[in-house]
């Protein structure tokens, strides 16, 4: 049993292995946020609630409810009747009057995990997981709100996510609904998230939490190249394995709002959720809404641990492809090899030559439908353009198959270029705002795929191509930011929903997808990582992180994804050099070793590069082959992250029995005059002994983790080595 109500108390707690999440009800019925943290062995906390302090309860003294509610820990805060910290939900009624109050009314505890209609969640067995739904009502509104809380133990998760159902007469709206508010005191509170930007993604940032409101959020139509729908609070002492961490990850792929805000009273609000910019949902009699899910963890041993909960989480409980745990082939992709310059000819070339290397799928880019020789036509015409791809996608198809390849394509069924035939025949099929002209973003529109006729052709599209020939993996890419938001299929009051029914539609055509191609592998891609959510993870169990393929780069954005996100899930490619987005040379050792920590692949024209590169390729495949499983199962650590005090960069990987770890080494900057660098380890067996491999060296594992490893003799700036030790007794 993870979840247990006190009827005395009045007190629900929710306990993981390591970790209490407790609510309370206060006279009246409001639900109070009592305590989330370390385990507590029996129920506690319920003084949290400042019931008896000043300035009172509402019920014993009605003049100072507002002063009550503009204190009291609300487990799910409402706007208008006097909590003035940010609501996680505003109604408005049919007189547009704005205003909601919660009483708890009822709940239900159960094994499993129901699923949220329409959107992606995660799971589990009935073993794994437990499900508490607490029903609060609005007599005024005639309206219920359901909070969920499904408890896992063992990953130490708990998840959140908000229904809500119309039970009265008149027609509400929904300004803003949000999945997750957590009130706390403050204990110096830094706030930690992923900023950045196109081709640098998910950068860490640090920093502490001021009075008034900070947050990260995105109003673009996708979670964004810019901030993530992910942040953690920490106490200052917080590093890889000391301090705690109040952390929410959102299980959503559109606007979001992240937010932490510091009180007069010290208390901390935060808060996860669709931002309510142009958000807002009508709600008639009898109609239910439900929120996504945001992902919360605790952790009293630092962000490392932390990062292991979210790692376990989604390989566990959110990814659903057969491919999670599998090896994945080692893809070969064009784009940088050809861009739009590309025909049948030079595919071929590309995946002989990757066949003798150990390469084993070649996936055809951008640029092979329509009359697409650049970015500026035809998305939307997705028929093969046969003056490249003489004879045909099949033929190409089984050309490549032949040659011992698999095959896999580029999409992006989410847009229509203006130069298209399809816009030619249905102008109004992009999203616009009528009267006014569309702002075009890398010469594109994009199709208003809410409307289902609009949608079906967008994923017939797809569907026929793959139905066509065997196709083995898709790459599904989104290159621009919503805008224009007009829909000529919704009623004035509710061109608002646009942007959340968009996701919504998105969602439904990558779940018919995996359903009618189960066996497909398919990778999400938003201009690089624009789209890098938990909400795709469920569809895709990989996601192309950036269009950044330096290997140096790539660090810092690896270094922030793997703060929550499994290194099975991150897009990571060999390319060539110079690099094309930063122009810098990095040895071929190391832009193997960087691209080992995510799915592993190349994108370069491997025809063109030297034969001393070339002759690394199939030793490279073969470290794959060797580390994948221990590299998708295995419990990540970071030892060091370079700075200009720090010149190198490592991280490990271990297996969870402690048998082998995989340590990854980048020397990013040489230095004059340094010794061997000490790297203390992580995850291993004190007592056990442990041999580094290609060497007669053995380790006491206690040696490792408290004396550290000496990493010796590197000369040079971008240099890396892997070392990978094994148990041996
Ligand atoms: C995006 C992707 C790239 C490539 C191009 C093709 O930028 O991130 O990998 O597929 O689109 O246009």
């Amino acid at each position: 049993m993870s979840i247990y109500f006190d009827e005395e108390k009045k007190l629900f707690k929710l306990d993981t292995d390591h970790t209490s999440y407790v609510i309370g009800l206060s006279e009246e019925g409001y639900l109070g946020h009592a305590y989330y943290g370390k385990r507590l062995k029996d129920l506690g906390g319920k003084y949290l609630l400042r019931m008896e302090e000043t300035p009172y309860t509402p019920m014993t003294n009605k003049r100072e409810k507002s002063g009550f509610l503009d204190c009291f820990p609300m487990e799910y805060s409402t706007g208008g009747i006097g909590d003035y910290r940010e609501s996680c939900l505003n109604v408005r009624n049919e007189q547009g009057c704005v205003g909601a109050e919660f009483f708890y009314s009822s709940h239900e505890i159960r094994k499993g995990k129901p699923k949220l209609e329409g959107l992606p969640a995660s799971f589990g067995t009935e073993e794994e997981v437990e499900t508490l739904r607490i029903i609060c009502k609005d007599a005024i509104l005639g309206l219920e709100v359901e909070l969920m809380y499904s408890v896992f133990a063992e990953t130490d998760v708990i998840t959140r996510s908000v229904r809500l159902q119309n039970t009265g007469t008149e027609t509400l709206y929904l300004d803003k609904v949000y999945s997750a508010c957590l009130d706390m005191d403050n204990r110096d509170f830094e706030m930690v998230s992923l900023f950045g930007s196109w081709g640098r993604e998910r950068h860490m940032q640090r920093g502490s939490v001021r009075y008034g409101k900070q947050m990260v959020s995105s109003i673009c139509g996708k979670s964004s190249h810019q901030e993530h729908p992910f942040m953690a609070l920490v106490t200052p002492d917080a590093n890889q394995e000391h301090g705690e961490v109040y952390a929410m990850n959102f299980v959503y792929s559109g606007n979001f709002i992240a937010q932490a805000e510091l009180s007069q009273f010290d208390q901390v609000r935060m808060v996860m959720g669709i931002h309510s910019e142009q958000f807002c949902w009508k709600l008639i009699p009898g109609a239910s809404f439900q929120a996504p899910e945001a992902v919360l963890v605790y952790s009293a041993e630092g962000l490392g641990k932390m990062t292991r909960s979210f790692h376990d989480f989604y390989r566990k409980h959110l990814i659903r492809s057969p491919y999670k745990y599998k090896k994945r082939p080692v893809l070969i992709n064009n784009w940088e090899a050809t861009y739009f310059d590309f025909n049948t000819e030079k595919l071929l070339d590309i995946a002989r030559e990757a066949k003798r290397c150990g390469i084993e799928m070649l996936v055809m880019d951008d640029g092979w439908f329509g009359k697409r020789n650049g970015d500026d036509s035809s998305l939307g015409d997705w028929t093969v353009n046969e003056e490249k791809i003489t004879g045909g996608l099949p033929e190409l198809v089984r050309k490549v198959n032949e040659i011992g390849l698999e095959f896999g394509i580029w999409f992006e069924p989410e847009m229509i270029s203006p130069d298209s035939q399809l816009y030619r025949e249905h102008p109004d099929w992009a999203l616009q705002i009528q009267g006014r002209e569309a702002t075009q973003i890398r010469t594109q529109y994009v199709l208003d795929i809410t409307r289902k006729e609009v949608r079906d052709y967008a994923y017939e599209c797809v569907a026929k191509i793959l139905r066509s020939a065997p196709i083995s993996y898709v790459k599904w890419d989104m290159n621009r930011q919503l805008t224009d938001m007009g829909s000529y299929s919704l009623a004035s009051d509710q061109q608002q929903e646009l942007f959340h029914r968009y996701v919504l539609a998105l969602y439904e055509m990558q779940e018919r997808l995996t359903q009618e191609f189960p066996n497909l592998l398919l990778e999400n891609c938003s201009g690089g990582g624009a789209r890098f959510d938990p909400g795709m993870l469920y569809y895709s169990p990989q996601i192309w992180c950036t269009d950044d393929t330096d290997a140096i780069e790539r660090l810092r954005i690896q270094e922030g994804t793997a703060l929550v996100y499994p290194l099975s899930v991150m897009g990571a490619h060999v390319s060539d050099c110079p690099n094309h987005a930063v122009g810098r040379t990095t040895p071929f050792m190391t832009r193997g070793h960087v691209a080992l920590a995510g799915t592993f692949g190349y994108e370069l024209d491997i025809t063109k590069i030297s034969e001393e590169e070339r002759e690394q390729i199939p030793e490279q495949v073969e470290l794959y082959r060797k580390y994948h499983h221990l590299i998708q199962t295995g419990d990540y650590y970071r030892i060091a992250s370079w700075s200009d005090r720090k010149p190198y960069d490592c991280w490990e990987v271990a297996a969870k029995d402690a048998s082998e770890i995989l340590v990854t080494y980048v020397q990013v900057l040489g230095r004059t005059n340094t010794h061997s660098r000490n790297i203390r380890l992580k995850g291993l067996d004190p007592l056990a002994q442990y041999r580094l491999e290609d060497t007669d060296e053995i380790y006491i594992g206690e040696e490792l983790l408290n004396c550290g490893f000496l990493v010796r003799d590197v000369f040079g700036d971008f240099q890396s080595r892997l070392f990978h030790f094994i148990k041996c007794n």
